[in-house]
């Protein structure tokens, strides 16, 4: 099936590619012009494990194509997703613009009968209201069905989230628009949930939600391990024995990040809100997150009283490993704070150092090491859990940093370990 997605992003550019993977004549359309020539020039524009390789083979074998031509992207396509951006504004509702531009630009273009599957994180409701807007764009010169079918891939283990899912949710008024996004998806063989449009729009927040809820459930039981001398890691290990619990999402840290957490959670409550109804639990959920966020830096302040002009190594940048994306990443919240504290800083991050420096400018040091960053340093936080920050022997702090202050944001070290070393140790939790 000829399928082309608008919006070649995070979810575009995966989506598409693993579509193509499976088969499908697949063109990725995105209005950024770089981004687009980047992609021809067998580059990608960001960090996903596995990705570069799958992208390289689908375009050699002539099944994936890029453009920021909307007219060569749209001909004769009769499958169009739309994978744009949905970011949070700065009201705090959720910005659809990026969903009414490219809309609108489907409706100018297209002649024949098409469906259309949002894949982008949209407010219950949406949905129905594009739709209307692409028949009344497109004065009636086309015959619209519309699908939503959420998108859950985590960036990091993104191919392997696309390629071996535990659900595909189909949404749509329309039985035979359905059916054919099922039959679209039907290689990739994993369960399909077919329903209607709002309660697929709205299986796809409250899953992010009841996750955020999850996190910040531990990240308060932590707050209690600390006051009556409890391990979390004990206590969360001995909850997901509990097969009606589970033990995934159950980890203590510095909260939730990235870019679909924090805007669900807020796009949720949103919209309970204009149809009164009070999501108590979910609101809750949120501001234990922005408390947890900030919890290093209360330790810091208690440990050395004004952190002023103090030199701190920051080890992890991403909102979580294996991406390069920050976007709203508790690193970066955290180091907003931390320089307004007058806290001299030298970031590490395996791969989103650029994307900081893009924020942070010359207000921070950086550095390609981890040792690089330890040393000299009086204290090191670690914010994101990446394979090689957690397998920095402990040695090397002592080796590097004259009397080691360790904040440990994702407790990547047992009690046991560190107890063994020199070394003033603060985790979460424990
Ligand atoms: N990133 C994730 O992990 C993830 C997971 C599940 C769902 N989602 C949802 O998927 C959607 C996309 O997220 P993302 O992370 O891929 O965003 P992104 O910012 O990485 O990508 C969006 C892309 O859309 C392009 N774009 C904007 N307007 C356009 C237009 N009119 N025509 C063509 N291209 C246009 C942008 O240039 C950009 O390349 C959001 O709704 C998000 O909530 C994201």
């Amino acid at each position: 099936m000829k399928i082309t997605l608008v919006g070649t992003g995070h979810v575009g550019l995966i989506t598409g590619t693993c579509l193509a993977e499976i088969g499908h004549m697949v063109t990725c359309y995105d209005v950024d012009r770089d981004k687009i020539q980047l992609l021809k020039r067998g580059c990608l524009p960001f960090f996903e494990p596995g990705l570069n390789e799958m992208v390289k083979k689908n375009t050699e074998n002539g099944r994936l194509s890029f453009t920021y031509s909307i007219r060569d992207a749209l001909l004769n396509s009769e499958i169009i997703y739309i994978t744009v951006g949905t970011p949070m504004g700065t009201d705090g509702q959720i910005d659809l613009n990026y969903i009414y531009t490219a809309s609108d630009q489907i409706a100018e273009h297209i002649t024949n009968k098409v469906i259309i599957v949002m894949k982008s994180t949209v407010p219950i409701g949406t949905n129905r209201i594009i739709k209307e807007r692409i028949q009344a764009v497109s004065s009636g010169r086309a015959s619209i069905e519309i699908v939503s079918n959420p998108e859950f891939l985590r960036e990091g283990t993104a191919i392997h989230d696309t390629l071996f899912a535990e659900r595909i949710i189909i949404g749509s008024d329309s039985k035979y628009a359905a059916e054919v996004v099922e039959k679209i998806n039907q290689p990739f063989d994993i369960p399909i949930f077919k329903t209607d449009l709002q309660s697929a729009e709205l299986i796809k927040y409250s899953s992010n939600a009841f996750l955020a809820t999850k996190i910040s459930f531990i990240n308060e039981i932590a707050q209690i391990c600390e006051r009556v001398g409890a391990n979390i890691e004990d206590v969360a290990y001995g909850m997901g024995l509990d097969s009606r619990i589970g033990s995934k999402f159950l980890r203590a840290g510095i909260g939730y990040g990235g870019s679909c957490f924090p805007k669900d959670v807020s796009a949720l409550i949103q919209t309970a809100t204009m149809h009164n109804v009070d999501m108590n639990i979910i609101k809750a959920a949120n501001v234990v997150n922005q408390h947890q966020q900030v919890v290093l830096i209360k330790k810091a302040k208690q440990r050395f009283g004004s952190l002023h002009n103090k030199k701190a190594a920051i080890l992890g940048l991403s909102f979580k490993p294996n991406t390069d994306d920050i976007r709203d990443s508790p690193a970066v919240r955290v180091m907003n704070i931390l320089l307004d504290e007058g806290v001299q800083m030298t970031a590490y991050d395996p791969v989103a150092i650029e994307n900081v420096r893009k924020l942070f400018g010359d207000d921070i040091y950086y550095s390609s090491s981890i040792e690089g960053a330890l040393v000299n340093a009086e204290m090191a936080f670690i914010f994101t859990e990446w394979e090689e920050i957690k397998k920095v022997p402990l040695s090397k702090y002592k080796e590097l940093m004259s009397s080691p202050v360790l904040f440990d944001g994702r407790n990547c070290y047992s009690l046991e370990e560190v107890s063994q070393y020199p070394i003033e140790y603060y985790s979460i939790g424990r």
